[in-house]
Order: structure tokens, then C-alpha cells, then sequence
């Protein structure tokens, strides 16, 4: 998705973009200008020449401030190239990287080094970890390179230890520590650094499976808490999937697709990423709210038992969500309650509204509300922030999406059919007789 050639940053762009390449590209070897014509023009990679490797082609991309982008491809598709210009360690063969305002291709060595250091720190697969120095030395080393005096580094280098979960292991050698304890130590001396732009490369891909999740969950809490920029590059489809607010996917040193998770998973650009997806498990990507419809009907408070028994009545529910005027959700009503109230000739739904609707967040993964759905007595409602009920999904609903057998759903635990209709209308009738409610109100 190439993106439109850009002039000069406007204010308001690099206000909210951290990282911007345009049509980067890096070609090793030999003859590497005349290569990236002949790619303009369309030459295959392969068909350049020997000696001269088109490692990135064309690439363009703008990541936003406290985004994490996921740069996702199998081995030698050009991550690691890509991620090296954009803190100048290659320099681009050709196109341009903004870092925040600053565009750092063609720039003097001096203020790229400063850049370096101030605006953009590296976490790399294999840790990289000084053997001889203790953890906090390891931390604090980029701020005692860049001459912090020794009280201030290691304050600071105390501080993100303790962060990354180390605390208590600061005079320990990365010999007498795990993997992912050795991994915590290369993300904290990142972080010591203070820097707005955090790039990962395979950062997590020596770890084995437990601690590998054990990281990406951290990684998602310190962000939230952190607010950095982070591009995190990874080979692993359910790792970019799990981290990603976007995933840009490379094969071949050319980016196929940028889209969210969610996009590269229900729309496939091409073949290729359809492949690549197809092992992903989708329960963990799918959300709540990619799966919910909007309720078929809703109960206000000013319905009173009436109006929510019609409404169950009309739709042929045997219960509805009750919701305020915002919808913010306040419950739910069955048709079974509703009617013993009419019948009684009560006109208030208080005491009726039942409160325990398990709802859930709408960011909630599918695979976490499968129980929940199952459970529930009505189509499971779906809140946003503000606890307003923004969807339901029924059981048929989840299964479908889970490629399952619906009838099995139905069957989990079976809900009690909507009451008759007749027996509704007739307990409406007798209240409009008794005076209890009016005559257009069960209209
Ligand atoms: N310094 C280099 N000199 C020559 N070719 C290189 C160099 N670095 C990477 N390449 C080549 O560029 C391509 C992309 O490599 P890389 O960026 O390391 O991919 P990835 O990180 O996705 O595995 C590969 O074909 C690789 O062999
Ligand atoms: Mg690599």
C-alpha cells in the first residue's frame, strides 16, 4: 500500500506520527543505485544480478505515537534490514526515515548518534548483554556511555529493573540469570535510555513458549504504562498478532499489507498472507466486538414491566437487557417476571432488573468469552468504557465465527422458550381492564 509522496512535515503530522519511512529502500552488493532504478522500473529482485541483494524495496509506512507496529515476515524477508535504517545503523540506500519531525537519512554522523541515543534505543534477539558486567552495569551502561554521572545512572537503571520485574537480581551476572531474565535485562537497558521509539528486533524469539508469552504480556502492560512507540519485529504470526495494534507483513523485502490484526486475518490482501494466516488461532485475535450484532431489542427503565414484557412479546425473547437512556446497561428482565408484575399491577421495573448480566469489555478475545456466552442466560452483551451495552453476541453467532456446529451451541444449556405470545396479551388486556396501565401502551 504505497502511501502518497509527502512535502515537508506538516506540525500537526509529526505531532502524532513517532516513525515515517518513504519508499525505503536497501540493496547490498554492488551496483545498488542503478539496482533501485531497475526495481522502480520493475525488475524483479531476482533478476538484478549477481552480488547484489534488494533486501528492502519500496517501503513506506507511518507509525503513530504509543502504537506498537508489528513488522512480521519469515527469515531473510528484510525485517531486521528495515528496522537498522530506521535508526540509521544502515543507511538507506534510497528514500527517507523521519523520526518524530527529524528525518535522519542524510544527516551528519554526530546528530544521528545523538538521536540514537536520545530518540530511538534497540532491543536485540540475543540480548547482547555485557558477560562480565552485573545487571544494573548492563542497564545502565548507554547512560554511562553517554557520561551520566555514576549516582544518576544508576538511580535510573534501579528504576526500570525494578520495572522489568528484576529488582532483587541488580548484582547478579547475565550468566547466573535465565533466558527471559536475560531478555528483561536488554529491555531495561532500552528503557533506561528514555526514549520515545523502542525498536525489538526478534526480541522474544530465543525465548521458549511460557516465557516468550510471560514477555509479550509485559511488553503490553509497560506500554500502556510507558505510552512509547514501539516496533517490534517478529517471524511469528500469533506473536505479531498478539502485540501488534498494526502488523505491516514483508515478503521478499517488500511490505504486502498493513492493517490490524483483525484486517490481516478477515481480509487478506493476497494469497501469500491468507497462507500465512491460516494456523493463526482466531479465537485470540477476534474480539468481542468483531463478533456482536446489536441486540435485537432493549428494556428502558420508563418501559415498566409492560412495556418490557410487549417488547419480549413482539421479538419473541424470553428476556431483555434494561438499559438507561444512555445505554449505559443496568441489567436485565425476564418475560417471566415482567408478567407476574403486570399481572400484580405493579408499574416499576425496581426489584425486577437482575444484575448479574456478565457482560463483557469489548476488547475481550473470543476465546475468553466462550464460557461467559455459554453461560449466560441471554445473548452475551457486550459493554464499551463507559459500561454502555453496544452489542450481544448469541451463541450461533460465536460458533459460527468459530467454525463450529451451531446445534450443539443451542444445546449447551438450554434457555426457556419465550413465553406464548396469547398468554402476554392477555395479561396485558386484564392490566388495561384494571386500570393498572393504559390502553396504548400495549399497543
Ligand atoms: N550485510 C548484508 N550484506 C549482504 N546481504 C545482506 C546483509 N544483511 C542482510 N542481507 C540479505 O538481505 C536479505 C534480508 O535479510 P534480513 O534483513 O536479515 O531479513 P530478516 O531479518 O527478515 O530475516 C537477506 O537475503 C539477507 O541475506
Ligand atoms: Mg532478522
Amino acid at each position: 500500500m504505497p502511501l502518497p509522496a509527502w512535502g515537508p512535515l506538516r506540525k500537526d503530522v509529526s505531532d502524532t506520527i513517532a516513525v515515517r519511512a518513504d519508499g525505503l529502500f536497501k540493496v547490498f552488493g554492488r551496483n545498488t543505485e542503478s539496482a533501485v532504478n531497475k526495481l522502480k522500473k520493475g525488475t524483479p529482485r531476482d533478476k538484478l544480478g549477481s552480488g547484489t541483494t534488494a533486501a528492502v524495496i519500496d517501503v513506506s509506512f507511518e507509525v503513530n505515537k504509543g502504537e506498537i507496529f508489528v513488522v512480521m515476515g519469515l527469515s531473510g524477508s528484510g525485517k531486521s534490514t528495515l528496522i537498522r535504517m530506521l535508526n540509521g545503523l544502515h543507511e538507506a540506500t534510497a528514500g527517507s526515515v523521519h523520526i518524530g519531525g527529524d528525518q535522519i537519512t542524510d544527516i551528519s554522523d554526530k546528530k544521528l548518534r545523538e538521536i540514537r541515543r536520545k530518540r530511538v534505543s534497540m532491543v536485540f534477539q540475543h540480548f547482547a548483554l555485557l558477560p562480565h558486567r552485573t545487571v544494573l552495569d548492563n542497564v545502565a551502561y548507554g547512560l554511562e556511555i553517554q557520561g551520566m554521572p555514576r549516582e544518576e545512572r544508576e538511580a535510573k537503571a534501579r528504576e526500570v529493573t525494578q520495572v522489568v520485574g528484576l529488582a532483587g537480581w541488580e548484582g547478579k551476572l547475565p550468566s547466573e540469570l535465565s533466558g527471559g531474565m536475560q531478555q528483561r535485562v536488554g529491555l531495561a537497558r532500552a528503557l533506561a535510555a528514555d526514549t520515545d521509539v523502542l525498536l525489538m528486533d526478534e526480541a522474544f524469539s530465543a525465548l521458549d513458549p511460557l516465557i516468550r508469552r510471560e514477555m509479550q504480556e509485559q511488553l503490553l502492560e509497560l506500554q500502556a504504562t510507558l505510552g512509547k512507540t514501539i516496533i517490534f519485529i517478529t517471524h511469528d504470526l500469533n506473536e505479531a498478532m498478539f502485540l501488534g495494534d498494526r502488523i505491516a507483513v514483508m515478503r521478499d523485502g517488500r511490505i504486502v499489507q498493513i492493517g490490524s490484526p483483525e484486517q490481516i486475518l478477515t481480509d487478506p490482501a493476497n494469497e501469500y498472507v491468507e497462507q500465512f494466516v491460516q494456523d493463526v488461532d482466531r479465537t485470540r485475535v477476534l474480539t468481542a466486538e468483531s463478533v456482536m450484532r446489536k441486540p435485537r431489542a432493549v428494556a428502558y427503565p420508563s418501559s415498566g414491566p409492560h412495556g418490557a414484557l410487549k417488547i419480549m412479546r413482539d421479538e419473541q425473547l424470553s428476556a431483555v437487557y434494561v438499559v438507561n437512556r444512555s445505554r449505559s446497561l443496568l441489567g436485565w428482565i425476564t418475560d417471566r417476571d415482567a408478567l407476574d408484575a403486570v399481572r400484580k399491577g405493579v408499574t416499576s421495573l425496581d426489584g425486577l432488573v437482575r444484575e448479574d448480566h456478565g457482560a463483557v469489555a469489548k476488547d475481550t478475545a473470543v476465546a475468553d468469552i466462550l464460557i461467559p456466552a455459554i453461560e449466560s442466560a441471554l445473548p452475551l452483551g457486550v459493554v464499551d468504557e463507559k459500561n454502555r451495552l453496544v452489542g450481544v453476541v448469541p451463541r450461533v453467532t460465536l460458533l459460527a465465527t468459530l467454525g463450529g456446529d451451531a446445534d450443539a451451541a443451542a444445546q449447551a444449556s438450554p434457555r426457556p422458550d419465550p413465553l406464548p405470545a396469547e398468554v402476554v396479551t392477555q395479561a396485558l388486556e386484564a392490566a388495561v381492564e384494571t386500570g393498572s396501565i393504559d390502553a396504548k401502551e400495549v399497543k
